[in-house]
């Protein structure tokens, strides 16, 4: 078992928690004017306010006590050297290297890899540029209006997300994204595409995954059946690190952009993953992008732990999950982001906290003794609103809440930007506010009610407040802050696996259902040697009657 949890670090936290959790967080404000100043900071163009959370100084200093107890300034240090972090699967976890400017030196096993990368980077950004001015054309001679990526996991929710969060600068050709094993997803993005000016973009690390090869051949199939076997080459490329499975799938090796293994596929969005994104948005705003990041990259490098946006965004994670988590119960974290165009950042996020945090073993094999990832959830505001907020405000477990606030909108519709920055700031201040018993019956006697009818009434109009929020401000959603961001959010889940001394960069925990799949879809196929639990049985023999 670990000791983490007694070690004095957590043990002074864990005492001074039960202190902080019986006081509220709007007299953290009474008690310091200059709270609102003190208590946010700023990285590569963001802005995060911190005040809201039910942290006071002290637990701060504590918080960062456990950061050096941890060694946090050491693990960034490998990270950024290249050094294999990933010690389960003996790889870097190197994707800062991916948007490091080319003379960075930048070195896996004592080879510079800012030459392959900018190499990748300059092909993947002049193939785009052929597609998006129509010199690419397919096997009849016409240029390109529709590209689909094939990819699932890693390989589908980054470029899915930037897609759709920078559409409206989006110039190329349509972007489509296919994932699911569920043929309804294909049938559905195939729908009114012709053959002859389609691209498929086959987007797999591995070139192994289930999901991503079925829906591969399918799209193979659909295109050899309207313009034949030698159309292959001109509409399909492929990202992978597995060049001989690309080549045995039949796509030109010319038509190849490589990756690496120390490229994570939840962080994979900056390598050749993006080139849905570069051929969606261009080259420049793809570089916009990887600028954006890299900046938070050297924030979270250099700035110290007290000003530095993903080390603070970390300690606050563990602050609420594991110190005063005994009164949040449910262990969750959501993400309301007030912008429509991040309608994907969630799914990308929980795949980026869960697949990564998602463990109960730390780096020396031992079974934590602690909570490790929170469920991570949530929606865009306002919608979210109108869905689950009633929760927030008003259940029984209290859900910490990260609000994400663009400020300035693409569109011309500033009243509906103001009232989308009204509401968000409105939340986090009603969830930390509340309403009391005496406010309530005061509005309702305000409004005639007395007697038995106003005491009924009061409950349940109470807010209890006390509600814990970040809130993340970006001027506006561009790719250089859309790429700031995301960084961000990928360091805090470091920083969070650092402080429970857990590897955040595999992903064990996702194979034996991929074996079971294969066992159960043997046995669908006749095998009578597959050994299959009784439960699993008695479904399989229901799905086939
Ligand atoms: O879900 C498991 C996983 O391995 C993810 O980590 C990864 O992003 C996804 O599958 C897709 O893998 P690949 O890019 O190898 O197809």
């Amino acid at each position: 078992m670990s000791t983490l949890t007694e070690s004095p670090a957590w043990l002074a936290l864990r005492q001074h928690a039960e202190q902080v959790a019986s006081g509220r967080i709007a007299a953290l404000f009474a008690a310091d004017a200059q709270r609102p100043q003190r208590f946010s900071a700023e990285g590569a163009g963001l802005f995060l306010d911190y005040s809201k959370q039910h942290a006071d100084p002290q637990a701060l200093d504590l918080l960062l006590a456990l950061a050096r107890q941890q060694d946090l300034q050491g693990w960034i240090g490998r990270m950024f050297a290249g050094e294999a972090i990933n010690q389960s699967e003996h790889r870097a976890a190197f994707h800062v290297a991916l948007r490091a400017p080319r003379d960075a030196a930048l070195r896996v096993d004592g080879v510079d890899v800012m030459e392959q990368v900018h190499g990748v980077l300059d092909r993947m950004c002049a193939f785009a540029e052929q597609i998006r001015s129509g010199a690419w054309l397919g096997a009849t001679g016409r240029p390109i209006t529709d590209v689909v990526n094939i990819g699932i996991g890693g390989s589908d929710l980054g470029p899915r997300m930037v897609c759709r969060a920078l559409a409206v600068q989006a110039d190329g050709p349509r972007m489509h994204f296919v994932a699911n094993v569920d043929g309804a997803q294909l049938i559905s993005a195939l729908h009114g595409l012709e053959p002859a000016t389609t691209l498929f973009i086959i987007t797999s690390k591995t070139f192994t995954t289930l999901e991503t090869m079925t829906n591969a051949g399918a799209a193979r199939s659909w295109l050899v059946a309207a313009l034949g076997e030698a159309a292959v080459s001109r509409h399909f490329v492929a990202v992978s690190t597995n060049r001989a499975a690309v080549a045995k799938f039949g796509i030109d090796a010319a038509n190849v952009f490589e990756f690496w293994d120390w490229v994570g596929g939840r962080y994979s969005l900056w390598s050749a993953v993006g080139l849905s994104i570069v051929v969606a948005v261009g080259p420049a705003r793809f570089r916009d992008l990887l600028a954006g990041a890299h900046a938070m990259d050297e924030h979270f490098r250099g700035t110290p732990p007290e000003r530095n946006l993903p080390v603070l965004l970390g300690l606050l994670s563990v602050w609420n999950h594991n110190f005063l988590g005994s009164r949040f119960g449910a262990r969750s974290q959501v993400v309301a982001a007030y912008a429509q165009d991040l309608e994907y950042f969630v799914p990308w996020l929980q795949q980026l906290e869960m697949e990564s945090n998602g463990k109960s073993v730390d780096r020396e094999g031992q079974p934590v003794d602690l909570a490790t990832t929170p469920a991570l959830w949530g929606d865009v505001g306002t919608n979210g609103q109108h869905a689950f907020f009633q929760m927030l405000h008003q259940g029984a477990v209290i859900h910490p809440v990260d609000f994400v606030l663009p400020l300035r909108a693409a569109h011309p519709l500033q009243d509906q930007q103001r009232m989308l920055i009204a509401n968000c700031l409105a939340q986090s201040a009603a969830l930390m506010l509340g309403k009391t018993a005496a406010q309530v019956r005061a509005e309702l006697q305000a409004k005639g009610l007395t007697g038995a009818a106003l005491e009924q009434a009061v409950p349940p109009r109470v807010f209890a407040g006390n509600r814990p929020s970040n809130t993340i401000l970006l001027p506006q959603l561009d790719p250089y802050h859309l790429g700031a961001v995301l960084a961000l959010y990928e360091h805090r889940t470091f920083v969070e696996s650092v402080l429970w001394n857990t590897n955040a960069f595999d992903q064990w925990g996702v194979e034996l259902g991929k074996q079971l799949a294969q066992s159960v879809l043997a046995a669908m196929t006749g095998d009578q040697q597959v050994d299959l639990d009784p439960s699993t049985r008695a479904l399989l023999a229901r799905s086939l009657a």
